[in-house]
């Protein structure tokens, strides 16, 4: 166990969960279990950067640790827990504050993204978010960070501040890689395939939610936007809204891209292409949406999940913030 390399990523309790999340994230990360020692966490902090109702937030905290889970994630081997369970999370963070240069955070996309969103509540910690995120990573000598391509810029100034603490301090941080499936890295909406399928979007037609019913994902399906033409092929630049589908299709059937443009050459429009997509996801979330069914409804496993989770966690990070506060004279 020991001399196997560090995996840490983490996923936002702050709405439903949908198809981007697990293509392009959470379905990769049980499968890494057999190669590396994998840390999950749901980061409820990292939520709070956007108001959320108390008991909803509690209420996705618990859908997002059984959404992990049902994905398969086995507790006994991998470590799962919620953030603000392990304090030092917030420590590190504050001593991460004090090497981060502010023109770094004021560049990251999401961040302009998000206060150009919520112009009513830009808050510090909006802009201190990928700080937060860097303290999660660092925390554990992450060696990798399996995540979708929205996040690759917040990896990236995980590494800028651990060289930072590194030349400061002496070497102190691993710098973590992203982990980034090409394909599935961004899934974008039905509606509108110049965006990306987002949970924090009011766009429930684009948007297809693990939770989604086998009728309401058909329907998602059908009224999925296309391209001008009839061809099945994926070129992102020249067919946006296909080559989404095309990615989706992959994403749940396992085959690659070629096969399915092979599969569909004389295709003459896209409405079968549609409707056998729509059946592969239905069937594709199946077992997933059963199990996720049994865990939400043991509210008392969960808890047991989480609880020991937090206490796998906290023994590393209580360890690294010795090491940590060592370095900079606090200890
Ligand atoms: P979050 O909760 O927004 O998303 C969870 C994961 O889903 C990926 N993702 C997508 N992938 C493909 N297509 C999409 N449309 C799509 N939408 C979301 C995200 O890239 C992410 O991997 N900041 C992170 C959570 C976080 C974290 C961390 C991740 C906090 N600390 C440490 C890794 C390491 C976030 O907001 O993810």
């Amino acid at each position: 166990m020991a001399s196997m390399k560090r995996i840490f990523s983490g996923v936002q309790p702050s709405g439903n969960l949908h198809i981007g999340n697990y293509l392009g994230a959470i379905k990769n990360w049980a499968p890494l279990a057999n190669e590396y020692d994998c840390i999950y966490c749901v980061v409820d902090w990292h939520a709070l950067t956007v108001f959320q109702k108390p008991e909803t937030l509690r209420e996705n905290t618990y859908n997002a640790l059984a959404t992990l889970l049902a994905a398969g994630i086995n507790p006994e081997k991998s470590i799962i827990f919620i953030q603000s369970h392990v304090k030092e999370h917030s420590e590190l963070t504050w001593i991460l504050n004090t090497v981060t240069p502010l023109s770094e955070l004021e560049k990251m996309t999401q961040f302009k993204d998000k206060a150009r969103k919520h112009k009513e509540n830009i808050n510090a910690g909006l802009l201190d978010y990928p700080v937060l995120m860097a303290a999660d990573i660092l925390l554990y000598d992450t060696e990798a960070v399996p995540v979708g391509e929205d996040q690759r810029q917040h990896v990236e100034l995980a590494r800028v501040v651990a060289r930072k603490f590194n030349n400061l301090y002496g070497e102190t941080f691993k710098e973590p890689q992203e982990i980034i499936r090409k394909e599935a890295a961004r899934i974008m909406s039905l509606s509108d395939p110049s965006r990306k399928m987002s949970k924090s979007d009011n766009d429930s037609a684009g948007c297809v939610n693990l939770s989604d019913s086998p009728d309401e994902i058909r329907d998602k399906f059908k009224k999925a936007v296309t391209d001008s033409g009839k061809e099945i092929r994926y070129s992102p630049a020249e067919k946006p809204a296909i080559s989404n589908l095309l990615a989706i299709y992959s994403g749940f059937s396992g085959k690659p891209i070629n096969e399915i443009e092979a599969k569909y050459k004389n295709a003459e429009g896209y409405a079968q292409f549609k409707l056998d997509l729509a059946e592969i996801v239905v069937s594709g979330l199946a077992d997933f949406q059963k199990k996720y069914g049994e865990f939400r409804q043991n509210n008392k496993f969960l808890d047991e999940v989480a609880k020991t989770g937090a206490e796998k966690a906290t023994l590393l990070a209580e360890k690294k913030m010795e090491a940590v506060n060592k370095r900079i004279g606090l200890a």
